[in-house]
């Protein structure tokens, strides 16, 4: 008998049902695309996007991380979430309060505005308060704003 009890302490799933469910993750709501569906995302963006180094884009985001999120409906810390970013106009996340810089900008983001921004955000929009000096490799923004694009639930018009 002894043993019987040992078995149920060690295996998952002979213990109650009851306390299985209450452990499990909830679902999120928007599943997180595979790699393979994101290696097909970025290879239906425009060139010079579409070869872009993901891997090497995710890596230069860690410098963006500290100050924003990008997942759905994820928070604004010192800057605002980034989810949707592609094709909203600069300065619409209505639970942020941007610069005046930004808030009159009065363009939609895209990857050529976003290439001048994250070269240089003071010179771009001067007045804005996002504290980044730019990211100065061309090639290191293509593979941001590529990342960006598959990250942020880019949709090709
Ligand atoms: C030190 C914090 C900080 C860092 C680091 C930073 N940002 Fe920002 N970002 C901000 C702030 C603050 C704003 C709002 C600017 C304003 O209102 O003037 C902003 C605004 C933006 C916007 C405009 C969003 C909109 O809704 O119009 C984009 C796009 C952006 N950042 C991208 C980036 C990317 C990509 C990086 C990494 C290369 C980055 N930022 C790094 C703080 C930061």
């Amino acid at each position: 008998m002894l043993s019987v009890v040992g078995a149920c302490a060690l295996l998952a799933g002979c213990g109650q049902g009851g306390e299985k469910t209450a452990q499990a993750p909830a679902a999120p709501a928007v599943p997180e695309p595979t790699d393979a569906e994101k290696q097909a995302l970025l290879a239906a963006l425009p060139a010079p996007y579409n070869t872009a180094d993901l891997a090497n884009g995710k890596q230069k985001f860690g410098m963006c991380r500290s100050c924003h999120t990008i997942v759905p409906g994820g928070a604004n810390m010192t800057g605002p979430n980034l989810h949707g970013v592609f094709g909203r106009k600069a300065g619409e996340v209505a639970s942020y309060k941007y610069s005046d810089a930004v808030t009159n900008a009065g363009f939609v983001w895209d990857a050529a505005h976003l290439d001048k921004w994250l070269a240089e955000p003071r010179t771009f929009l001067p007045g804005t308060k996002m504290s980044f000096a730019g990211l100065k490799d061309p090639k290191d923004r293509i593979d941001l704003i590529a990342f960006l694009k598959v990250e942020t639930g880019y949709k090709a018009p």
